[in-house]
């Protein structure tokens, strides 16, 4: 029987994975959003409650917001004959590098599918929910998104038609994600992204981001450890992120195997392996690193996770 009602858990993500701009994106298990949808008589999606951390910076105006965007995509595509209104607590801060506007919009187009019955496959739910992430950065990247619709890894062969295709990373993969009291909007950081760039650095991307992948694939943690380095974004944003390569290698002294810029920052991403270091030690390293600095800096201790999922309450 067709729904009238869902609830939507979706997962906060880090894109770009080092050498994979706009291109890789990883799940994280926690923090998420909920997205309650409901189906009303009325055609279009209207945004009746925001809640949750950041929620005085979302727009409740549903040609801007991110879910109600990728909700409405999805009615148009499928030629839905019904509306839905929808509420949302976030439990990701936006402007934070953790997929704020990612989650929201997939959580938008799964819910709204949901209550279709499922008609879009999932190419197409992230190709919509990228439409939610231009309303609110400007940009149609679905790096966010596509982990988020998803779970996992996942990398973006093209977007044009969407082509995306998902990993399971190493099952002992451990993730602490750092958020510094700064706040990028990821609309600021695109315009750091340098026009041009270098061939040796294209090579060197190419590599990189090639490698990541076979770590990835085959649950080689230390590939996966080499293969984390940015020579193109990260460098051209660093200045957004105050002491950005110190509280990485602050990750990286307290066990970390590698750090980087999450997503189009401020948020620090420390991968490590959970047979031999203490995600709880790297995110007091790299807390008290910043508040030495007398920065607030609230850390995750998280894995990979799964994509969007339907919840009972
Ligand atoms: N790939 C995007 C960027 C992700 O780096 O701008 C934004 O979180």
């Amino acid at each position: 029987m067709a729904l009238d009602r869902a609830i939507v858990r979706a997962p906060s993500t880090i894109a770009n994975v080092g050498p994979g701009f706009d291109v890789f994106g990883i799940a994280l298990e926690e923090p998420s959003d909920r997205i309650e949808v409901r189906r009303t008589s009325e055609p279009g999606v209207r945004v009746e409650s925001i809640v949750g951390v950041g929620a005085y910076a979302v727009t409740l105006d549903n040609t801007k917001n991110t879910a109600a965007v990728a909700a409405s995509k999805v009615l148009s595509v499928a030629g839905a004959d019904f509306g839905i209104s929808m509420r949302i607590d976030k439990g990701i801060r936006p402007a934070s590098g953790m997929g704020s506007s990612g989650a929201s919009a997939a959580g938008g187009a799964y819910a709204a599918n949901l209550l279709l019955e499922r008609p879009l496959d999932m190419n197409m739910l992230i190709s919509c929910a990228s439409f939610g992430e231009e309303a609110s950065s400007g940009s149609r990247h679905a790096d966010n998104a596509a982990p988020a619709l998803m779970g996992g890894f996942t990398i973006i062969r093209s977007n044009e038609p969407m082509d995306v295709m998902r990993l399971d990373p190493p099952k002992d993969l451990g993730i602490v994600a750092c958020l510094p009291e700064f706040a990028v909007p990821t609309r600021e950081a695109r315009k750091r992204v340098p026009k041009t760039v270098p061939m040796h650095d294209v090579v060197h991307q190419v590599g990189h981001a090639s490698s990541l992948v076979a770590g990835m694939a085959t649950g080689d943690m230390g590939l996966i450890a080499r293969s984390l380095d940015d020579v193109i974004v990260e460098p051209a944003r660093a200045p957004l992120v105050p002491f950005l390569k110190d509280a990485e290698r602050a990750a990286v002294s307290a066990g970390a195997f590698a750090s980087f810029l999450g997503g189009s920052g401020p948020c620090i991403a420390a991968f490590f392996d959970r047979r031999e270091a203490d995600g709880l030690v790297i995110a007091k390293a790299v807390q008290d690193f910043y508040e030495g600095h007398g920065v607030e800096c609230f850390c995750w201790n998280t894995t990979w996770g799964a994509g969007c999922e339907r919840v009972m309450q």
